[in-house]
């Protein structure tokens, strides 16, 4: 049976503001699971993009002094382009704005409406001008609205309404007849909670006389379309455009932040049903990088550009360190500091270090060749060690645990350290007698670094690419799991002069 596909979206980011850190480890998320997948035997389909409508991005764009269309433009673009300077870019990139995107939404609203799930009523709210958007009581600070420090209008609307309301039963059993729909456990447990209180109605539209930056709706050209309606559409409308829908929209897995689960774990899969489409099969949620305990934002001045890191650090380095100091679906704290502390104590020391001593004595006894196996028992212990660390390794991808699963990979690597102090080649290689045991200790920790490449391949695929480079090793056959211990070294082979895989480095000052 052909493995299952898996199509994996990240949330579509706003453009109000710059790509930052928050943004950058969702995408990595996404993209250390299709490598993984993929070398796996699926098929993986990648989706990201913008979410470009709206009160917020009519303000961004009034505030920059330019149209809202070139600004989402502008903005758009430089998420674009910094997916690709990263090595993130997904395999579609989807615009709010897209017309294809835009004629989506409106007919599935249609379809909607006349199906009697969306009807006309009155809103009665708390709106404040200045922000363009209704607040409830409890938001307010002293009765004022907290951004502009005036109290609200109370205003009544006549707006479209989506019965969200009574699809809440059939959410609640489904919620609870898949409890890996939304993991880790604990947010499937707080949407259980939501869905105990009435859900109510959820208002989809507003009226072009407040704002008119948004898509019309089919069936009355007053007004625009909510803004998450529209957005949470833009995962299904890239597959629809690519004729992938079918095949693919059955094995949805969205990776989202905590911040917009009620969004994905209400409204959409309700949208879902009144569509009469299929659910998606879960939600990855994790959790939220904080700075200096607090959350990030750019009025703190303290956003962490992708790019920035990168230059300094590389981008390995960067996702070891987002991928080892988050447990997903937990908060963590952002520190240069920490990052820097990663870099030269596990990268440099760990798989830099050996990688180097083990070219190197390759290099100075033989010349790079790579010399005839003579497994003893230390040897087999070493190969369990890098086959351990691969079935725990995917077991901890499997459960999203991915620090865990650096830190197996990290184990068989401590191992193969131990392994040279043990077998001692370089005290061995002034015996001229024991220069066939030199090289045959060498051949075991070549496939030790040739099973380490493998293994982190998802996670630093730039350093995998590198060190199977380094072992002589044909690009082809990095994913190819099945190559067995001691068949990667043909009679002759040889490996390249030692390279620092990961320089140490200092803390760049601010
Ligand atoms: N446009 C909506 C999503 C619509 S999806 C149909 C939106 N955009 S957003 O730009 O605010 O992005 C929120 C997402 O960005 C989070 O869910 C998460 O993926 C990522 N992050 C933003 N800040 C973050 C942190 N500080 N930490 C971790 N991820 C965060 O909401």
């Amino acid at each position: 049976m052909p493995a299952e596909p898996l199509y994996l979206t990240t949330p579509i980011f706003y453009v109000n503001a710059e790509p930052h850190l928050g943004h950058t480890y969702t995408t990595l998320i996404a993209d250390v699971l299709a490598r993984f997948w993929r070398a796996r035997g699926r098929r993986v389909f990648r989706v990201t993009g913008t979410d470009e409508h709206g009160d917020k991005i009519a303000q961004a764009a009034a505030k920059a002094g330019v149209a809202p269309k070139e600004f989402v433009d502008r903005i758009s673009a430089t998420f674009r382009s910094t997916w690709e300077a990263t090595g993130l870019a997904c395999d579609a990139f989807v615009r709010t704005t897209d017309p294809h995107h835009v004629a989506f939404v409106q007919r599935i609203l249609a379809d909607i409406h006349a199906r009697g799930d969306i009807y006309f009523g009155s809103y009665r709210g708390l709106y404040c001008f200045g922000c363009e958007r209704f607040y409830q009581e409890r938001e307010l600070v002293d009765g004022r609205c907290p951004d502009h420090q005036v109290p609200p209008t109370e205003i009544a609307e006549e707006n479209y309404f989506f019965r969200m309301q009574a699809y809440q039963e059939r959410l609640r059993e489904h919620f609870e007849a898949h409890p890996d729909a939304i993991v880790p456990e604990g947010y499937r447990r707080e949407v259980l909670a939501l869905l105990r209180e009435p859900i109510g109605d959820l208002c989809i539209s507003r009226p072009k006389s407040r704002l008119t930056w948004g898509i019309t709706l089919p069936f009355d050209e007053r007004y625009v379309t909510y803004v998450w309606f529209d957005a949470l559409l833009s995962y299904v409308s890239p597959l629809e455009e690519r004729g992938l829908r079918a095949e693919l929209w059955p094995h949805a897995h969205h990776l989202i932040a905590k911040d917009i689960l009620k969004p994905h774990a209400i409204y959409w899969p309700t949208m879902l049903m009144a569509a009469g489409l299929p659910l998606y099969r879960r939600l990855l949620v994790h959790g939220y990088w904080q700075m200096d305990a607090g959350k990030m934002s750019k009025s703190l001045g303290n956003i962490v550009r992708p790019l920035e890191v990168k230059a300094r650090y590389g981008m390995d380095a960067f996702r070891y360190y987002l991928l080892r100091d988050m447990a997903f679906g937990q908060d963590a704290e952002f520190s240069e500091a920490a990052l820097v502390a990663r870099l030269n104590g596990d990268l440099a020391n760990g798989l830099g270090n050996l990688t180097s001593r083990v070219l190197a004595m390759q290099q100075r006894y033989f010349q790079g060749v790579v010399q005839p196996r003579a497994p003893e028992e230390r040897d087999d212990l070493l190969r369990a060690a890098f086959v351990t660390a691969r079935g725990e390794s995917d077991e901890h991808v499997k459960g999203l645990a991915f620090h865990r699963a650096l830190e197996s990979i990290a184990r068989a690597l401590d191992h193969a350290d131990r392994y040279v102090v043990e077998t001692a080649p370089f005290t061995l290689a002034k015996d001229p007698a024991k220069r066939a045991r030199v090289g045959a200790i060498l051949h075991e920790l070549c496939e030790a670094l040739r099973v380490a490449a493998q293994l982190v391949e998802p996670f630093l695929p730039e350093t995998a690419a590198r060190l199977w480079g380094l072992l002589g090793l044909p690009g082809e056959r990095l994913q190819d799991l099945d190559l067995a211990w001691g068949a990667a070294f043909a009679p002759g082979h040889t490996t390249a002069p030692p390279v620092a895989l990961f320089p140490r480095v200092e803390l760049v000052p601010e």
